[in-house]
């Protein structure tokens, strides 16, 4: 496995998120563990967008617990269609909230993130978990975001049959 990654600079998001997409590929080829995988996948998105908080929380129970993350503390458990990610979670969808104080049932883990997106991630037909990405800035993220992330979010559910 590669040591680094190659992030292009001055570039737009949507240049990184090609570039990122077969890095993630071969990042997650030959690891079987998933919580690795997991770990990996957000920092590397971290390292590239510097994104105020990125990470997964993962379906257990019938719960969303908080799995592998970049950021601060954060809420360690979501109830299914409960704030924007059990939103997805229920909805199976991806979810974009230009502006969280206006999304209904909204849960704050930090005060200081003002955007979000997450986005469902499935296996045999069933959502598994979710990625959730803040932002401090209102309005951070666009259909660019929601293409890039969708398709690394396709290249984890590939790998994940082999992941434990
Ligand atoms: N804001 C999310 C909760 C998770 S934190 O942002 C890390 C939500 O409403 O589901």
């Amino acid at each position: 496995m590669a040591e680094s990654v190659f992030i292009p600079q001055n570039s737009t998001r949507k240049d990184i998120y090609d570039a990122l997409l077969p890095q993630i590929d071969g990042i997650l080829q030959t690891e079987t563990d998933l919580t690795a995988n997991l770990a990996n996948f957000v920092a590397v998105l971290k390292e590239a967008f510097g994104f105020f908080w990125i990470g997964f929380y993962w379906v257990k129970n019938e719960q969303l617990v908080l799995a592998p993350f970049q950021g601060t503390l954060a809420c360690t458990r979501i109830a299914f269609g409960k704030g924007v990610c059990g939103a997805s979670w229920k909805e199976q969808k991806t979810i974009l909230v230009p502006d969280v104080d206006a999304f209904p049932g909204h849960i704050a883990c930090s005060s200081l993130s003002k955007s979000e997106v997450v986005v469902p991630v499935f296996q045999n037909g069933k959502v598994v978990g979710v990625l959730d990405v803040d932002s401090d800035k209102l309005n951070d993220f666009d259909d660019q975001d929601q293409i890039g992330l969708e398709n690394l979010i396709k290249i984890l559910e590939k790998h994940l049959p082999k992941m434990q």
